[in-house]
């Protein structure tokens, strides 16, 4: 069976925890869509692990799946399979040869479209990584695919139709030549050719390359378990999130099949777990009603130190707000959720009281759900709901006592979110290690 893990509200909800968590029974771990603008963190027995774009199965030694919905950047994913081999893991991971390559040219392209959008404030605060400009290569079919990396000839001819457009749009959106600008190398076919070739080397070498569809429906056809491991969330999904605030791909579960190659009834026989994190955080721009600004900034710096809020690689604070249920409620109806792990909890202890968007205002009417333009969402005034809060616990010892050992005003907080959603709690997660999450059902058993 497969168990598809999606992200809830705005990215960093803890799906590479809870990978982790459940991933003891899964035989392969697939991600579907993104790239290397993911860090999914794993921490066991006071190791942590942040992966990018290797799956968080292998840190159990899973076999892990970059699917064709993916966006790859080969440098990335070699100097990660190396750390993790430094660290005494042995990964074992296959990338999709209809998965698109980010090269060097991508990455330069996303950070001058973000700087020619500053001018206006209308950045989208991206992680830099090259994932909008790959993307608009594959739809725009002028990409390079893993496949084409193989292909010496397929490989050269690819790269002197699509690398001299490219050159031109350099141009013409920054304003300045490749050479005035030092980046003539990212823009060099000449260049671009010979790393292509040592990325295929190496692919061969490691013997990475698959056709992800047939190669994981052959593993399900043996009876084995399947773990598909959403990147992103919800809300930045490119259809379903609050566009152009967004990522360039669809977190949301509809893509576990199109970005692998299986059947959505294959997905959909299986289960489609949403990971929430208990209150909001968010790394880029774009609105957030439940917002802690303004007069709350001291409750705000609470729980950002509190839930280690800051960027992993700028040490940037994230922005934090109160859990907003419409934003829940439509990712619960896009991806189907069959049940939920509720993160962070541990971090609301302590507070006096907490709040959570029940619903909004808009125009003058109650609404339960996202509205679908962002420009509506940002209008939206949430209407707001108070909860006791809770005492500081241990969370090992909850973990291992069970559901019932935590705060009883935390268990009011947990059963409201699955009245609200119609879907169960899978699991509670009460701080980030393996063991300090409580268990209450396996979507693999
Ligand atoms: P992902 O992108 O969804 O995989 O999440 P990230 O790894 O980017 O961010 C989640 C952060 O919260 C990581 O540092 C996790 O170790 C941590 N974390 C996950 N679950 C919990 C939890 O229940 N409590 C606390 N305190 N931290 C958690
Ligand atoms: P994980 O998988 C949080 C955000 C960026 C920006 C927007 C577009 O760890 O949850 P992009 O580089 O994708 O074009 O940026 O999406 N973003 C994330 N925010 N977690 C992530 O991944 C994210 N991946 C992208 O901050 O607002
Ligand atoms: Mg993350």
């Amino acid at each position: 069976m497969t168990v598809t893990i999606v992200g809830a509200q705005l990215g960093d909800e803890g799906k590479g925890g809870v990978v982790d968590l459940y991933g003891d029974a899964a035989d392969v771990v697939a991600r579907y869509q993104g790239g290397d603008n993911a860090g999914h963190t794993v921490v066991v027995g006071g190791e942590e692990y942040k992966l990018s774009l290797v799956p968080s199965g292998v840190v159990r030694g899973k076999t892990g799946v970059l699917g064709n919905g993916c966006v790859v950047n080969p440098e990335t994913l070699f100097d990660e399979i190396d750390a993790l081999r430094e660290r005494g893991l042995d990964p074992d991971v296959r990338v999709a040869r209809r998965a698109h390559v980010i090269l060097p040219y991508h990455r330069v392209l996303d950070g001058v479209e973000e700087e020619a959008k500053a001018d206006s404030d209308a950045e989208i605060g991206t992680t830099g990584r090259g994932i909008g400009p790959t993307y608009e290569d594959k739809v725009g079919r002028r990409g390079v695919r893993v496949g084409d990396l193989l292909d010496a000839d397929v490989l050269r001819d690819r790269l002197e139709y699509v690398v001299p457009k490219k050159r031109d749009l350099y141009e013409v959106v920054s304003g300045t030549t490749v050479e005035e600008a030092g980046v003539e190398s990212e823009f060099d076919v000449d260049e671009l050719y010979d790393h292509c070739l040592e990325y295929a080397d190496r692919i061969r070498a490691d013997d990475m390359a698959v056709n992800a569809g047939d190669f994981l429906a052959d593993r399900i056809d043996d009876g084995e378990e399947l773990m598909l491991e959403g990147a992103q969330g919800t809300s930045l999904d490119i259809d379903h999130g609050n566009y152009p605030y967004v990522t360039s791909s669809n977190p949301t579960a509809g893509y576990a099949a199109t970005g692998t190659g299986l059947g959505p009834t294959t997905i959909g026989q299986g289960e489609v777990v949403g990971i929430v994190k208990a209150y909001l955080s968010r790394v880029g721009s774009g609105p957030m009603p439940t917002e802690l600004d303004g007069d709350d900034d001291d409750l705000a710096t609470y729980i950002r130190d509190e839930g280690g809020e800051y960027g992993t690689v700028t040490g940037r604070p994230r922005r934090v707000g109160w859990l907003d249920m419409p934003m829940l409620r439509h990712a619960t109806r896009v991806s189907g959720f069959t049940g939920f792990v509720l993160n962070h909890l541990d971090v609301l202890a302590g507070l006096d009281e907490l709040r959570v968007g029940h619903a909004y205002t808009l125009d003058d009417e109650e609404v339960l759900t996202m509205p679908a333009t962002t420009e509506q969402w940002a209008d939206c005034e949430p209407i707001f709901r108070t909860f006791d809060g809770w005492e500081e616990f241990d969370s090992e010892a909850v973990a291992s006592q069970g559901y019932d050992a935590l705060p009883a005003a935390a268990r009011e907080y947990v059963e409201y979110v699955e009245s609200e959603l119609d879907a169960p709690a899978y699991a509670v997660g009460v701080g980030p290690g393996r063991e300090e999450t409580i268990v209450r059902h396996n979507p693999f058993e």
